[in-house]
C-alpha cells in the first residue's frame, strides 16, 4: 500500500491549519521538528505540534531532527502524534525509547541520514513501525534527491521482509513525480513530499498524482 505524507516545511507558517486543510487526500501530515543542533535549522517544537493536534483530525507524523530524542520524544506521543520518528544517530537507548513511545500510544519510527548504513537499524527493526530514509541531508526542504540512498532502501526492504513485523519504509527528501517511481522500485511505500506538494498550484491534486505515480510503479 502506498502512503503520501506531505511535509508542511514549505507551507505558509502563518496559516498552518488552512494549509493542512488544503491536502485532504494526504494519509498523514509530516511535521519536521528541527533544533538547530542535530541539523543547522530551527523550525517548531512541542507547542506547535500540540496546537495542530487540537486543530486538525489528520494524523500527525512527527519527524524529530533533534539531539537527545530520549529526553524529548515521548512528549510528542503524549501530544497525540500518530507517529513519532527519531534519528538513530541521535538516540542513546533506541530500544527503550521505541518502547516508551509505543506505551504512549504512538507508532514508532526510526530515521537514517543519507550516509548512515542500513545495519545501524538492524537491531531495532523488531521494535519499530516505520523506517524513514533521508534522501537529502536533513535540515531544509527543496534539495535535490540523492539517488545514492536507493541501494540502502532496497537492503532495508529485504531486512524488513525477512522479519515478521509489518514495517513501513518511508522516503523523505526530494520526492517528486520525477523521483517517486525509483523509490517504489527500490522498495519504499510511504512518501514525504514538501516542496513538490506545497509549491504545486493545486497541492491536493499533487498528492493524488504522487500516489498514482507510485502505484503505477508498484504494478509496472
Ligand atoms: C528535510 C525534511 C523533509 C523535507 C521534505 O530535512 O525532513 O521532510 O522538508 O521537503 P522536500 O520534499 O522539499 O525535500
Ligand atoms: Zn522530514
Amino acid at each position: 500500500m502506498i502512503r503520501i505524507t506531505p511535509s508542511i516545511l514549505n507551507a505558509d507558517f502563518t496559516r498552518l491549519r488552512d494549509e493542512i486543510a488544503r491536502i485532504p487526500s494526504a494519509d498523514a501530515i509530516h511535521l519536521d521538528v528541527m533544533d538547530n543542533h542535530f541539523v543547522p535549522n530551527l523550525t517548531f517544537g512541542l507547542s506547535v505540534v500540540q496546537a495542530l493536534s487540537g486543530a486538525t483530525s489528520a494524523p500527525l507524523d512527527v519527524h524529530l531532527m533533534i539531539e537527545d530524542p530520549d529526553r524529548w520524544a515521548p512528549a510528542y506521543a503524549e501530544a497525540g502524534a500518530q507517529s513519532v520518528t527519531f534519528h538513530i544517530e541521535a538516540a542513546r537507548a533506541p530500544v527503550r525509547l521505541a518502547q516508551e513511545l509505543r506505551a504512549r500510544g504512538a507508532r514508532v519510527g526510526v530515521a537514517l541520514n543519507p550516509a548512515t548504513s542500513a545495519e545501524m537499524v538492524a537491531g531495532i527493526l523488531g521494535e519499530v513501525d516505520v523506517v524513514l530514509v533521508m534522501s537529502v541531508e536533513p535540515g531544509f526542504g527543496a534539495q535535490p534527491f540523492l539517488d545514492l540512498v536507493l541501494p540502502k532502501v532496497a537492503a532495508l526492504r529485504r531486512m524488513i521482509a525477512a522479519g515478521s513485523r509489518e514495517v513501513w519504509l518511508q522516503m523523505d527528501g526530494g520526492v517528486s513525480l520525477e523521483t517517486i517511481g525509483r523509490c517504489v522500485e527500490a522498495g519504499a511505500d510511504t512518501f514525504v513530499a514538501g516542496s513538490a506538494v506545497f509549491r504545486a498550484d493545486d497541492p491536493d491534486q499533487m498528492v493524488c498524482q504522487l500516489r498514482a505515480a507510485a502505484q503505477a510503479s508498484l504494478i509496472g
